[in-house]
């Protein structure tokens, strides 16, 4: 039974991780997310939560763009690692071996591997608490169709999504997990 407890308590996962690129005065970087979501449709807005002291919120704030990307289980460690490591202190995508292309319309990396990628462009940062919230417009999409069913679901055959526990560890949406259908037809 649940009782009140006087700590706070953060239940954020599991969830998908977001690999948020950037580049600012020559540097390309590369960090994980946790706290982000899809904020509008149309026009499509992106947000994500990143504390002051990460590199990656000074190379946002000082280019006015950042990339999301996702990838599949098989780039997990990418995850761990652009979670872990610093960019104040590391070269990632180098250290990581990833492969990116700079994007159409920002300057920030596109991960080859990954299954879904947005560009997005900086309209607004605000900050709550430990974290600033940088909303971005996307400005471009990438998407691997080989791995998406034509209603849009992931091709579980094809795809398996690393899901983030927390304190390093990770689940795997693939095609072993349990599917429950609510649809109901209203016959
Ligand atoms: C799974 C996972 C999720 C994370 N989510 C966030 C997040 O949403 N916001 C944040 O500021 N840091 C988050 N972090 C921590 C940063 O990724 C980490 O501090 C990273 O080293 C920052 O890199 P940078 O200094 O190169 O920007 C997360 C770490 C992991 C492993």
């Amino acid at each position: 039974m649940r009782t009140w407890v006087s700590n706070t308590v953060m239940h954020s996962y599991p969830g998908m991780v977001a690999l948020v690129t950037t580049e600012w005065a020559g540097k390309q970087n590369i960090m994980a997310a946790g706290w982000h979501s899809y904020i509008s449709y149309e026009p499509p807005i992106f947000g994500v939560a990143i504390a002051k002291e990460r590199f990656s919120h000074q190379s946002i704030e000082q280019s006015g763009e950042f990339a999301i990307n996702f990838v599949a289980e098989g780039y997990a460690d990418y995850i761990q690692y652009a979670g872990t490591i610093s960019g104040h202190k590391s070269d990632k995508l180098e250290q990581l071996n990833a492969s990116y292309t700079k994007g159409k319309e920002i300057g920030a990396p596109i991960l080859e591997n990954a299954y879904i990628a947005y560009e997005c462009k900086v309209i607004d940062q605000r900050t709550y608490g430990d974290h600033d919230w940088f909303v971005g417009e996307i400005v471009g999409f990438y998407k691997d169709e080989a791995v998406f069913q034509d209603n849009g679901l992931p091709n579980w055959e094809k795809l398996s999504i690393p899901l983030y526990l927390g304190r390093s560890q990770y689940m795997i949406a693939n095609k072993e997990a349990k599917v429950i259908d609510l649809y109901q037809d209203n016959k």
